[in-house]
């Protein structure tokens, strides 16, 4: 039988190569983004007694009522913005389920998605089995002067057709860590002001993690903006579980009734016990404002070791990750670079490439790869004794 592929282009994605690759040259493994620590015990206990008591059976389609009240809170706390639990908030199977029922639920056939390059990489494939088409625009890439990636909003402005239907956001940014600031936030607003069927997808996945004093600015923040909003956020990077993939997102009513009818047909509700452990941490004892100083001394940790090596760091806003610059020690493409690293100096990392629609092109490369700072202080001293020897890629 010959199967007609929705994805023919879409084969093993770099991270699961690296993951192999890693495990095979017993690298240090700096390349998924995933902490090698554990989470607050805390949380543990809370779910375990969630487990304990009578709270196995299937949770409410949009999520448990406790854990949607607990997320308006956390919202109306941080950013201003009061969303309805009952109509406005749906707990999901991670942002990745998120992101998938919302794109899903919007996208149809020929419709058009910006996607900002570099992206996480979910986001076009996702786009193109709803029989979307993702427009990419890509970001301006870093200078000597301003060594870090930004967005080029004439270029998304531009990039705007009478097909266009969502513009996606994700600010931190994985992979390049820039954040979003009032004056991107001003011409976001005047961009989508002049098209009124635009929605916004913005995947803030990670919100809780911005460094140097300044804020996340969420786009739940702005109510001209949150009005035509699709708020995507997770709980994985937040608490250190990344395997529980669980998340939300927040809408207007009238798109959340959109996003719940592919979200009941996809999942339906999401594990209970980790809903009502989760609600249960978040009114106790969670402390998000802890996250950003811990990452930053991570990152700071990093970067100060990086400086001591061949390789260059670019400043990282927020996020778990931080990008390097191998351009003093080869030309080659950033894929060769990686495997480079891991199969001689026992370091992995993801290329930057990775997030770009084609990988191999001029475009996708500038000399960059990314790494994960989500590690053990041991693990990210370990990776400096490596990196430091490294001379030629
Ligand atoms: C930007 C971004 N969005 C979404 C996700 C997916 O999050 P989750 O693990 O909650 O599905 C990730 C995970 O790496 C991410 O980096």
């Amino acid at each position: 039988m010959k199967l007609r592929s929705k994805l023919p282009n879409t084969g093993v994605t770099i991270f699961t190569e690296m993951n192999n690759l890693a495990a095979r040259y017993q690298a240090i493994n700096m390349g998924q983004g995933f902490p090698d620590f554990s989470p607050d015990d805390r949380l543990i206990e809370c779910v375990h007694e969630a487990l304990l008591g009578p709270h196995n059976q299937y949770a409410p389609m949009g999520g448990v009522p406790a854990l949607r009240e607990a997320i308006a809170d956390k919202i109306d706390n941080l950013y201003g913005r009061r969303y309805d639990p009952e109509l406005e908030i749906t707990v999901t199977s991670g942002a990745t389920e998120a992101l998938n029922s919302t794109i899903t639920a919007l996208i149809h056939p020929g419709d058009e998605a910006i996607v900002i390059e570099p992206a996480y990489d979910l986001y076009a494939p996702v786009i193109r089995v709803a029989g979307g088409v993702p427009r990419y625009v890509q970001m301006t890439v870093p200078t000597a002067e301003r060594p870090q990636f930004s967005v080029n909003w004439d270029a998304v402005e531009s990039a705007i057709t009478p097909k266009t239907r969502i513009i996606i956001l994700n600010f931190p940014n994985n992979p390049t860590g820039i954040t979003i600031g009032q004056s991107d936030l001003d011409r976001v607003e005047r961009i989508v002001n002049a098209h009124a069927d635009i929605l916004i997808l913005s995947d803030e996945a990670y919100e809780h993690i911005v460094f140097d004093g300044e804020d996340h600015l969420s786009l739940a923040g702005r109510p001209s903006l949150a009005e035509r909003s699709i708020i995507i956020s997770s709980f994985a990077k937040t608490f250190h579980v990344t395997g529980w993939k669980i998340g939300y997102c927040c809408a207007p009513p009238h798109i959340m009734a959109e996003i719940r009818k592919v979200h009941q047909f996809t999942v339906f509700s999401v594990p209970t016990p980790l809903q009502v452990g989760l609600a249960q941490y978040l009114n106790q004892y969670a402390n998000t404002a802890l996250l950003s100083p811990f990452y930053q001394k991570k990152r700071d940790r990093l970067a100060k070791g990086l400086a001591d090596t061949r390789f260059k760091s670019l400043y990282s806003a927020g996020t778990f990750f931080l990008l390097m610059d191998y351009s003093t020690l080869s030309g080659c493409s950033e894929t060769e670079a990686a495997r480079a690293l891991t199969e001689h100096h026992g370091v992995t990392a993801i290329p930057v490439s990775a997030f770009y629609d084609d990988p191999e092109s001029d475009k996708a490369n500038h000399n960059l790869l990314r790494l994960c700072f989500a590690k053990q202080d041991p693990t990210i001293d370990a990776t400096i004794d490596r990196l430091v020897n490294v001379e030629t890629l």
